[in-house]
């Protein structure tokens, strides 16, 4: 396979990112070095993607700090705290972000007493969380592997790939698994509707990656699944909840009701690091709303007549009981998810 260029990286003193607004059509690389860059990055799906979003944004602190210029220790860590909020809310669905910012800051200002050990402390940090990723990457291509060997035939939506994350993807790793084993694979990318990951991201990366990919209209991959051409379903989460209700792309619950009906397999994979144990269900995630623009037009142009509304939510809730299992580096969860979420952060050693 062929070594594709990575969507996040630390280049001595700056971030250089994908820009992933331009693909597939121009792979641009785009220099991070402000507060306000990586923010508008985040906002604007520069870089996307719940695992990936947590990589990014803890590597924009150190780009933060290093802008700011602070003279003391606790001048740092006041800018810290502005960056807390400024670069961990910059999108609210997907809880990495957050729990990534709040854990870099956290361990930088616990283990440092002056102002080069805080900078030090904050890019080590940030390069574990990227490192810790990739490993959770690779488990969840190992057992989604396992769980996927009688499916040749898989379905997807939305981006939860190499593009997604700090390692090979999370629906997409166990594909790439696939492939590696040389076995037989086809893979249905819905469109996803506005922003087109599925039809630009999910496409662009698995047809780099030598997989047959068909992509499909968002409406059409209900009708696609019940004609019996999926055998099983494998999507990526932005935070899921204590009871295993899962937030993702929207358009995702839709794919989970027709696996549902066509009787085949809906699996969630994500790392720990997008569970959080402190939501009962998913009624309290927080679902972004972003401009209605991005429904009004495509690539630009506009499609809806002039003076019409447009809603733009861009993740839903799919419900625990449409869940065949949660795929994470820390297992193969399943119903009751309660008991199976709690008992894998205790094997993380999550606090
Ligand atoms: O709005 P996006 O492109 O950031 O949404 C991404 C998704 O919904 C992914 O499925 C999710 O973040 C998992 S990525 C491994």
């Amino acid at each position: 396979m062929k070594r594709p260029t990575p969507p996040i990286e630390w280049v001595q003193d700056h971030i250089r990112i994908i820009d992933q607004t331009l693909l597939p059509t121009e792979v641009q690389l785009v220099e991070i070095r402000t507060a306000a860059q990586a923010v508008d990055a985040i906002q604007r799906l520069a870089i996307r993607g719940a695992p990936a979003l947590g990589a990014f944004g803890s590597l924009a602190l150190v780009v933060a700090l290093d802008e700011a210029g602070p003279a003391t220790l606790s001048e740092a860590i006041a800018h810290l705290e502005e960056c807390r909020t400024l670069v961990g809310d910059a999108r609210p669905t997907a809880v990495n972000l957050r729990w990534a910012v709040d854990r870099v800051i956290d361990k930088a200002i616990r283990t440092s007493d002056d102002l080069a050990s805080l900078r030090t402390a904050l890019l080590d940090e940030a390069h574990a969380v990227a490192a810790e990723d990739e490993a959770a990457c690779s488990e969840i291509g190992r057992l989604g592997h396992e769980l996927l060997q009688e499916a040749t035939s898989i379905g997807t939506h939305c981006n939860a790939g190499r593009l997604a994350t700090a390692g090979t993807g999370t629906a997409l790793a166990p594909m790439y698994a696939k492939a590696q084993a040389g076995e037989q694979l086809r893979v249905f990318a819905s469109e996803t509707r506005p922003l087109l990951q599925g039809a630009r991201l999910t496409a662009w990366e698995l047809e780099d990656a030598g997989i047959d990919v068909t992509v499909v209209p968002d409406g059409a991959m209900a009708s696609t699944v019940l004609s019996g051409q999926v055998d099983a379903y494998i999507v990526g989460a932005d935070r899921i909840a204590a009871n295993g209700d899962t937030a993702n792309k929207i358009g995702t619950v839709s794919h989970a009701l027709a696996a549902r009906e066509a009787g085949i397999p809906f699996y969630v994979a994500a790392p720990t690091s997008t569970i959080d144990i402190n939501l009962p269900s998913g009624n309290h995630i927080e679902i972004e709303q972003r401009d209605e623009v991005e429904v009004h037009e495509i690539t630009g142009k506009r499609i809806t007549p002039q003076g019409v509304n447009a809603a733009n939510p861009a993740f839903d809730v799919t419900p625990h009981h449409l869940i065949t299992a949660i795929i994470t580096e820390a297992g193969v969860l399943r119903a009751p998810f309660e008991g199976s979420i709690a008992d894998a952060l205790t094997r993380t050693g999550a606090p």
